[in-house]
């Protein structure tokens, strides 16, 4: 799919979507790691709902898509809700974060591989990545029909295999009632201080 398509598809989507989006689980289920103060990002942000509560948090928040009208929503219900987002139209594959930029970054349903290395290298010391997206294994009837847009078994902790992890939950096939997480692999993990 070129870029423009793969845009005009987003913004279609975040044109007819009802809801600024729901928060991320991997967030939700661990708010007691994210830091007192410090810069956050939201990367592929959509409407912006991780934005929004990482800035409730105290945190100076960015967050970056490619989409202007996911990035107009997001601006809309940040001045509604009096949420301090700083909200920018960015092709974060083209122009990812600039390092030691960042003591939080959390990635939700977005998966670029090549992104990785500056993902880790944008974290400040101390600083703390809460990933979440799909994987292979378990189909619950949503997420990316293109199995090269979810994870292989592991394969979220390999890829960040060099920072501390403090959370890992991915139940591939082993669970024998899926819940609404069960076809995702989770993360939060941190650079060391230095
Ligand atoms: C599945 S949505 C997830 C949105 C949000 N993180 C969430 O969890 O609700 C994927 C997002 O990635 C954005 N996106 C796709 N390619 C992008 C790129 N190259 N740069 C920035 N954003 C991109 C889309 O516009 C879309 O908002």
């Amino acid at each position: 799919m070129s870029t423009d398509s793969h845009l005009s598809k987003w913004n279609r989507r975040h044109a007819e979507a009802e809801t600024q989006g729901s928060v991320a689980q991997v967030l939700l289920r661990n708010l007691h790691l994210l830091p007192a103060s410090g810069k956050a990002l939201d990367l592929a942000c959509g409407r912006g709902a991780n934005a929004l509560l990482l800035a409730k948090s105290g945190l100076e928040t960015h967050a970056w898509d490619f989409s202007d009208i996911a990035i107009e929503r997001l601006m809309a219900t940040a001045q509604e809700e009096g949420a301090n987002v700083m909200a920018q139209t960015r092709d974060v594959v083209a122009a990812p974060p600039e390092a030691d930029s960042f003591d939080v970054i959390l990635v939700s349903f977005f998966l670029e591989r090549t992104l990785v290395p500056h993902l880790i290298r944008a974290l400040r010391p101390g600083g703390r990545i809460f990933y979440q997206t799909f994987v292979k294994d378990v189909y619950l009837d949503r997420g990316p029909g293109n199995s090269a847009w979810r994870l292989d078994r592991n394969e979220l902790l390999h890829l960040f295999q060099e920072l501390q992890i403090h959370y890992y939950r991915e139940d591939g096939t082993v669970c024998s009632e899926p819940d609404e997480v069960s076809d995702l692999a989770m993360l939060v993990a941190s650079r060391g201080e230095e």
